[in-house]
Order: structure tokens, then C-alpha cells, then sequence
């Protein structure tokens, strides 16, 4: 079955530590390989159809790593946003940050900032990177500012009140995928995901490519999303909606 074309595809980039360790590396060359993984998908995302991607780079949760490997993750997300900031802005990219900042180094949220600032407008992707992110956070957020709503909000609103800036909404997940064998959200996107098709693979995120996306992007076109609703098939019963 044809999805629709710009689609909303979230992942999950595990498994760079156990790649790195594998090798005998230190895990922080894990982080560094998968890094150069992102610039690759980063470039490929427009022309496979992608119209938001939500990329998890680093979770509320794993503030509790050793402290070397929190600083050198720092340091790379600092770094990689430099670098990404003009070939991002040549291409049309439009770079958001999601998450807290309050507890981030100061060198790191100035890198954000300007990166928002020089990217935005592109049209081309909407590139989302979930840093000290939890989705069970986000929604307690939206839920506290829903208080200032006039009136209780629906589903669309909320969803409204889940984005970091309400008036750019962000549609629903589409396809999320994990890296790294694990089979569960680790608190990611868990509002945005009610009807996301799920993508669990056993390569580690240096080994993800773009050729990889490609295929799951392929599978997901065949995948019969059906939101709840009975397969679209032959017969008039298909069509009742109601009862009665
Ligand atoms: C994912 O890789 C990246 C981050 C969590 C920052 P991991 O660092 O979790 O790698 P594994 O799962 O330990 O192999
Ligand atoms: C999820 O991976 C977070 C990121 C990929 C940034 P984790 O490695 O932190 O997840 P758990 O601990 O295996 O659930
Ligand atoms: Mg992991």
C-alpha cells in the first residue's frame, strides 16, 4: 500500500558503544562513527521522501553514564552542529533542537541557537535532534501548559502543545527505527509514535546506511496501516463506519 510521500521517520541511533567496544575501542569512537552515519542520512533524507526526521541523540537517561562519556557525547553534538550548520543551510535543511537545554553546557546551547537561527526557514527537511530528551517529560510539559489553555485540549491541540513551538506542529510519526537489537522506546516519542510503524534491526548504529533506510522505507510502503480501521478490501461492509 502507497504511503504518503513527505513521511515523518524518528530513529532510534543505538548501539555505537557495544560497536566501538566490539573492536576493543573506546566507546566515544562509536559516537564519533555514528555521527558520520547521521551526515549520510542527513543528506539522503529530502530525495527518499523524508519530510521530518526526528533523530534521538541523547536522553534524559543518559545523564547517568560515566561522566567522560557524557562530556565527549558534549563535545561531538557541539562539535557536529558546527559543522553541520552551512551544509545544512545550502541545503535547505532546518535544523530544531528538542528537549531540555537547561542542563546542557553553555558552548552547546549557543551552538543550537545559532544553528535554529541560520536554518531556519528550510523547506527542504525538518530535522529534528532530541538532546537531554525524555518523552514522558514532554508530556507532563505540554500537560502543565495546557493549564493555560481556555478550554481542555483535544488531540490535535496537545500534539500542538507537544512541540517545542506550537505553531509548527509536529505530525505524527510515520516509521521509527532502532538500531542496536534492543526492542522497546526508551522514552522516545511516545505521544508521536501512537501509530508509527516499528523498525527493530540488529546492526548497530555505525552500520546503519543509507541503503538500509532505503529498504525499510520500501517495507514500510507495503505495510497496511489501517489507524484502528478493519483492511481496506472488496464488499460494502468495508465502508460502514457507524453502527446503526
Ligand atoms: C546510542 O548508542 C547513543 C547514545 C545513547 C548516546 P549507545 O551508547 O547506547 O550504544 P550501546 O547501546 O551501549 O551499544
Ligand atoms: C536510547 O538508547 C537513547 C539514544 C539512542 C540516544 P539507550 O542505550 O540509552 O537505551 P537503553 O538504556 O538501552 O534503553
Ligand atoms: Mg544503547
Amino acid at each position: 500500500m502507497r504511503q504518503s510521500s513527505r513521511v515523518h521517520v524518528a530513529l532510534i541511533m543505538d548501539g555505537n558503544g557495544r560497536w566501538a567496544e566490539r573492536r576493543g575501542w573506546e566507546r566515544i569512537r562509536g559516537h564519533q562513527a555514528g555521527g558520520q552515519v547521521v551526515e549520510r542520512i542527513v543528506e539522503a533524507a529530502p530525495g527518499l521522501g523524508i519530510g521530518v526526521l526526528t533523530l534521538y541523540a541523547f536522553s534524559s537517561d543518559n545523564w547517568s553514564r560515566p561522566m567522560p562519556e557524557v562530556a565527549g557525547l558534549m563535545r561531538l553534538l557541539r562539535l557536529h552542529l558546527r559543522r553541520e550548520r552551512s551544509r545544512a543551510m545550502a541545503n535547505g535543511v532546518a535544523v530544531e533542537v528538542i528537549g531540555r537545554r537547561d542542563r546542557l553546557p553553555q558552548s552547546l546551547v549557543r551552538e543550537i541557537e545559532r544553528t535554529e537561527e541560520a536554518t531556519r526557514g528550510g523547506s527542504s527537511l525538518r530535522l529534528r535532534l532530541a538532546v537531554d530528551y525524555s518523552a514522558r517529560d514532554a508530556i507532563v510539559d505540554a500537560a502543565l501548559r495546557s493549564r493555560e489553555e481556555p478550554r481542555a485540549p483535544d488531540r490535535e491541540r496537545f500534539a500542538a502543545l507537544l512541540s517545542s513551538s506550537p505553531h509548527v506542529p509536529v505530525p505524527p510519526v510515520d516509521l521509527l527505527v532502532r538500531t542496536g537489537g534492543e526492542f522497546r522506546l526508551s522514552d522516545f516519542l511516545l505521544w508521536e509514535c501512537a501509530y508509527a510503524e516499528l523498525f527493530f534491526l540488529p546492526i548497530m548504529w555505525p552500520e546503519f546506511t543509507v541503503a538500509e533506510l532505503r529498504r525499510v522505507l520500501a517495507e514500510f510502503e507495503h505495510r497496511d496501516r489501517r489507524f484502528g480501521r478493519v483492511a481496506v478490501g472488496p464488499g460494502p461492509e468495508h465502508s460502514e463506519r457507524r453502527i446503526g
